[in-house]
């Protein structure tokens, strides 16, 4: 898996960079203030739509809408977006300046892509085309219900298994994420697999926001808010520290 990542994360910055280039080399206006600027201060600036666009995209996850891919249709930029603005004043993809910013999309990303990928080596286009092809967990072999867990309790009739962009399971996980994104997810796990908005942003809240006690979240730890310290076992690079966190995702 680690592999995939990086190879997923190597082929989104190649593809950043080369419309970056071409942008500045073609000096067309960044952004058309559109609807995916609308009530954002940091819009187009700096920001998500500046330096990744709607064809980049259709580009990253090419096969999303193919007929074996099993969310075709569901999928799409303006849902990404629509979810990212919410979390760009909390510094998601708009801290540290452009690079640093285009990394970070470019590696959540390409963690959505490996955790949504039905590709294998000899899929046609490579696996790397074959992100998005899944919205949820397509053969469950349990409902993930903790029953132990008093906080969180399993809502009847309903099961965990994983669904969004970067998958949740368990009840709660369900219900933390369901708090961190304001939405009845206990009660209604199947949102993330209904409405891609909301997939995006339960990818990105998970993404901002420290998973255990002590852990930083996969942002601070990738943009270098923080600091692995000498005890870190981990603390061999910011990279594997990183790895460390997107497991415990
Ligand atoms: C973009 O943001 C930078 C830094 O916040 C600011 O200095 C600059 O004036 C802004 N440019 C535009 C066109 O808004
Ligand atoms: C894929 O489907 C989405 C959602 O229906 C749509 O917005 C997008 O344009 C489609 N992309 C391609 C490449 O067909
Ligand atoms: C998806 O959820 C968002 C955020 O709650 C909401 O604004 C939007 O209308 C929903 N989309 C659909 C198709 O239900």
């Amino acid at each position: 898996m680690g592999m995939v990542r990086a190879a997923w994360f190597l082929l989104l910055l190649a593809l950043l960079a080369a419309a970056d280039a071409r942008r500045q080399k073609g000096g067309e206006t960044a952004c058309d203030k559109g609807w995916e600027c609308s009530g954002s201060r940091f819009c187009c600036n700096e920001t998500i739509t500046d330096y990744f666009k709607a064809y980049q995209f259709e580009e990253l996850f090419a096969k999303r809408n193919n007929s074996l891919a099993h969310a075709a249709g569901f999928w799409d930029y303006k849902a990404f977006i629509t979810a990212a603005a919410l979390y760009e004043p909390r510094g998601f993809g708009t801290t540290g300046g452009r690079e640093m910013s285009m990394k970070e999309v470019a590696a959540f990303l390409g963690h959505v892509g490996a955790k949504t990928s039905c590709g294998y080596s000899l899929a046609d286009g490579g696996s790397l085309a074959w992100g998005l092809c899944y919205n949820h967990e397509m053969s469950p072999s349990q409902s993930y219900c903790d029953d132990s867990n008093e906080l969180y309790r399993c809502a009847e009739g309903v099961e965990y298994y994983g669904r969004g962009a970067l998958p949740v399971y368990w009840n709660y996980n369900y219900g933390i994420v369901g708090k961190g994104i304001k939405q009845d997810l206990l009660n209604h796990p199947e949102l993330l697999e209904q409405n891609a908005t909301l997939a995006f942003e339960a990818a990105i809240w998970r993404w901002m926001t420290p998973m255990k006690r002590k852990q930083p979240s996969a942002h601070d730890a990738f943009v270098g808010n923080w600091k692995p310290t000498k005890k870190d076992t981990l603390s061999k690079s910011r990279e594997l520290a990183f790895e460390h966190m997107m497991t415990s995702l």
